[in-house]
Order: C-alpha cells, then sequence, then structure tokens
C-alpha cells in the first residue's frame, strides 16, 4: 500500500537530481568551446566553393594538382576570376585560406 508513493518519490528525486546535473554540464560544456574561433570561415564553404565555382571550366583535380602557398593562390584565384570563375571578394578570401590550409606548402 505504501510501497508505491515512496516509489515515485524516490524516482521523482532522481529524475529532478539528473536534470540539475544535466542542465549544470551542459551550460558548462556548450559555452566553452562556442567561442574558440569565431572569425575563422568555416572549411565547409571553401570546400563548397572549391567544387561549385572552380570545377566548371576544367577538372577539381586540375585545380588542386599543385600544392602553393597562400599568396600563389591568391595569385591563381585571381587569374582564373580574370578567366571567368564567380567569387565575390569574401569568397575569394575564403576559398583562398581553405588552399593554403589543405592543398599548400
Ligand atoms: C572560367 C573558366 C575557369 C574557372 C571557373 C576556373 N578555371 Fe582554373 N583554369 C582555367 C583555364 C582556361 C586554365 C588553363 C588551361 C588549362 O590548363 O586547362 C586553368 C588552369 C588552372 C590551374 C593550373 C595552373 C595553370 O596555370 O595552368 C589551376 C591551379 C587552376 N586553374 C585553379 C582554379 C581554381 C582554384 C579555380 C576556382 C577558383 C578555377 N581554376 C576556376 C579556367 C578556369
Amino acid at each position: 500500500m505504501h510501497k508505491r508513493p515512496s516509489a515515485i518519490r524516490f524516482i521523482a528525486l532522481f529524475a529532478l537530481a539528473g536534470l540539475v546535473v544535466g542542465l549544470a554540464a551542459g551550460c558548462g560544456g556548450s559555452a566553452a568551446p562556442a567561442t574558440s574561433a569565431p572569425s575563422q570561415p568555416s572549411p565547409a564553404d571553401g570546400a563548397a566553393l572549391l567544387q561549385e565555382r572552380c570545377s566548371s571550366c576544367h577538372s577539381l583535380s586540375k585545380a588542386t594538382n599543385e600544392a602553393h602557398t597562400q599568396a600563389e593562390w591568391e595569385q591563381i584565384v585571381s587569374t582564373m576570376i580574370g578567366k571567368g570563375a564567380i567569387l565575390t571578394d569574401s569568397e575569394k578570401d575564403v576559398l583562398v585560406e581553405y588552399l593554403a590550409a589543405n592543398h599548400g606548402k
């Protein structure tokens, strides 16, 4: 007769404790890494730009066959824009950073 209410209290207490611990862990854990690199362009954007904008005239492997320094990539991407590649200034920056990081020397 008296078993059920006490069991529910027991479970409720556990649920409450779990909630408090979960909230504390959730807040502390997510705040720290999120602030690490706010101004860094996402590598996924660079990869997407490379695929979308650099594969229409020649293969992607032609574009990334050789490693170049960031300054060289800047030159190459500018040359490709001169040939007709479509990139805004900020897209160009993201792409050059991506190329230098992933196909740099
Ligand atoms: C409007 C057409 C066009 C687009 C878009 C384009 N390219 Fe090119 N690319 C060329 C041509 C033309 C050449 C030289 C002829 C060849 O080798 O096929 C070339 C050659 C290259 C080369 C070889 C180096 C050289 O001087 O031969 C690299 C590296 C390159 N492109 C990178 C890129 C990158 C990175 C992008 C994206 C920003 C890009 N290309 C987009 C037309 C284009």
